[in-house]
Formats: structure tokens, C-alpha cells, sequence
């Protein structure tokens, strides 16, 4: 279904088709990271996709954090649940002291305990959250990440700003309401839910009145997303007063359908935000070709799993010399962080 090949043909930038390049085998890495990886106690991880823009850079950090520290043996679970759960036995088996799981359905959690458990061996998930109830079942099962809801608050208030400074222009048929599409990811993601509801309720808790024309899932993809914004646009044309995304991916698949409809150009403009603030979003924010995003700190995320994970593959307590915080259901959470036009250079910092 997901075509590795398709993902790299698309990718937005020379940056990450080289990342999505090296992602596209499913065989473990990391062995050559520190030379002589053999003598560090080894870390099991599985990425839901390698061919996913965000996570990508996730997997960077972790890489980067891996070296010299623990012998990471990573895999691409290529969306494909069944194939996780084959490679959590084989990493298992392989000797994995720990585990750090970003799972393909975040349903799939207790199946990963249920295997590491008996073995006794910590599971750290990563990026999609489990259901609180399934973690607190396992004494040794982690979560890292974010909380979901912030980013979908920051969001509306980042657009209710924008839009309260350009209304005059934005609102195109003056009827006082914000006219929306919204783009979706992955439907059941605890992201996609929260950044939806959110985003739309801040804004309307700001005063605005808000009418949605469409919303449909772009499974967090740069080409569905063109492809979901060119049917609107077809349908909707001038209707639509802003695009809302789930992610920077598929805010930039809007821009890419806009861009052939001919907006940016002359006085045709359309305010698109997303979330993630991954360099290329960065750079079209700077090009004044999106209003905003919103911060998912990949480099921490990423730093935080491999500090949890090499902790517990050491049989040290998961915080042992960290600076991370465990909240009351066991979750490492990274603050998301507003990003427009001028404070630009936090966003660029986090992805550096
Ligand atoms: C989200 C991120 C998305 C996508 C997703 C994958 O946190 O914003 O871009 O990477 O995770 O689970
Ligand atoms: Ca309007």
C-alpha cells in the first residue's frame, strides 16, 4: 500500500529524500554508530514508517543519541503493524535489553507488552500514546512524547491571531466567519483527534465564528494532501479562507496545490498552517507562503526515547542522569512551541 519509492519521488526536500533514502531498507542499524557497538547493551526500536517526514528527524536524534552510548538495532516497521510485532520478536531474540516502540496502531500496545513482559525487558513508546490503561499495566512500559491537545490549542490561537490581524482581507466574502478545510492525519491518532478538536474549539473559544467546508484525512502526507486540496479548490475555489493541517507534510502538500492554482502570486494568498515546523515548512513560512506551525520537538523527542531505553537497557532507573520528568501515567511530554515569521530561528534551533 505504501511505496517507499512514491515517498522519495515526493519528498520536499534534498534534506529529507537523503533521510528517506537511507530509511528505505527495513534491516536493522545503528551497529556501526560507535565502532565497537558489540561491548553496549543493545536497544530494539521499531519506527512506525520510515517514509514519514516528521519521523524521520525523530529518527535522526536517536541515531545521533545511540552513538557510543547503546548498540541501536532500528527497524522500519513500513506501516504494517503484523511486521512490527514479527520484528519486536526478532529484536527479542537478537538479545534487545530494552525496547522503543513507535507503533504502527497505537491499539497495538498491549501486544508489545504481552511479549515483553514475560521477559521482563522495559518498553519505551515513542510518538503515537498509548492508551493510559495499557502503560499503567506494565510497571516497565514508558511513554514519550507530547501532549497531544496542546498542539491543537496552540494551533488555534496561532490562527485566531492571524486572523483577527488580517481579517479584512482573509475574510474574502465578509460574512465575518473564518471559512476552513482541514486536513486530517491519520485517523485513531491520538495527534490527529486532539489537533482537530483543538485547533477549531480555541479558535471559537477566541470569539470567531468558524464554518468548516471540508475535512478529510491525509494519513499526514504531502501527496494526498495535494491531491485532497486540488478536489477542493475544484469544488470550493474562493470559498476557502484557510487551510488548517495536521502536520507541516500535508500543509505543505496544500501549498504545492495552491501554488498550481495560482496563489502566492500578486494579491492571491491563502493562510495555511500545520505542525511539526520541519525545515521545509520553516522555509515557506520565511517565503511568507504559510502563516505559521507549531513546534513537535523531534530532536528532544528523539533524545528523550534513546535516554529512557539505554537507561532501562542498563537496568538503571529510565531518568538516571537525565533532565526529562515522568508525569503521573509514566510519560516523558516535550512542550510544543508556537513558530511564526519572527521567531523563526527557534524552529530552525530544534531541527538543527
Ligand atoms: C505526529 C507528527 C506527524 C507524524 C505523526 C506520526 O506527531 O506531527 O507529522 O509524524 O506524528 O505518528
Ligand atoms: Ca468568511
Amino acid at each position: 500500500m505504501f511505496n517507499n519509492k512514491k515517498g522519495l519521488l515526493l519528498s520536499l526536500s534534498v534534506a529529507s529524500s537523503i533521510l528517506l533514502a537511507t530509511g528505505c531498507s527495513s534491516s536493522t542499524s545503528g551497529d556501526s554508530a560507535s565502532g565497537k557497538s558489540g561491548d553496549l547493551p543493545a536497544v530494539g526500536a521499531t519506527i512506525y514508517k520510515f517514509d514519514d517526514n516528521f519521523m524521520s528527524y525523530v529518527r535522526r536524534s536517536m541515531d545521533d543519541s545511540a552513538k557510543g552510548n547503546v548498540k541501536l538495532m532500528l527497524n522500519d516497521s513500513q506501516n504494517d503493524q503484523s511486521k512490527q510485532i514479527e520484528q519486536v520478536d526478532t529484536l527479542i531474540a537478537k538479545g534487545a535489553k530494552s525496547l522503543a516502540i513507535n507503533l504502527v496502531d497505537p491499539k497495538a500496545a498491549q501486544t508489545i507488552i504481552d511479549k515483553a513482559k514475560p521477559k521482563n525487558i522495559p518498553v519505551i513508546f515513542f510518538n503515537k500514546e498509548p492508551d493510559a490503561a495499557v502503560l499503567k499495566g506494565y510497571d516497565k512500559a514508558y511513554y514519550v512524547g507530547t501532549t497531544s491537545s496542546e498542539s491543537g490549542v496552540l494551533q488555534g490561537e496561532l490562527i485566531a491571531k492571524a486572523w483577527e490581524a488580517n481579517k479584512d482581507k482573509w475574510d474574502k466574502n465578509h460574512d465575518g466567519k473564518l471559512q476552513y478545510v482541514l486536513l486530517k492525519g491519520e485517523p485513531g491518532h491520538p495527534d490527529a483527534e486532539a489537533r482537530t478538536k483543538y485547533a477549531v474549539d480555541t479558535i471559537k473559544e477566541k470569539g470567531i465564528q468558524v464554518e468548516q467546508l471540508a475535512l478529510d484525512t491525509a494519513m499526514w502526507d504531502a501527496t494526498k494532501a495535494t491531491e485532497k486540496m486540488d478536489a477542493w479548490l475544484a469544488k470550493y475555489s474562493d470559498k476557502i479562507e484557510f487551510v488548517i493541517a495536521n502536520n507541516d507534510g500535508m500543509a505543505l502538500g496544500a501549498i504545492a496545490s495552491l501554488e498550481k492554482a495560482g496563489y502566492f502570486t500578486g494579491d492571491k494568498f491563502m493562510p495555511v498552517v500545520g505542525v511539526d515546523a520541519i525545515p521545509e515548512a520553516l522555509e515557506m513560512i520565511e517565503k511568507g507562503k504559510m502563516v505559521g506551525t507549531i513546534l513537535n520537538d523531534a530532536k528532544n523527542q528523539g533524545k528523550a526515547t534513546i535516554d529512557l531505553a539505554a537507561n532501562a537497557a542498563k537496568g538503571k532507573d529510565v531518568l538516571d542522569g537525565t533532565k526529562w520528568k515522568l508525569d503521573d501515567s509514566k510519560a516523558v511530554r516535550v512542550p510544543y512551541v508556537q513558530i511564526t515569521k519572527d521567531n523563526i530561528q527557534e524552529g530552525k534551533n530544534a531541527y538543527k
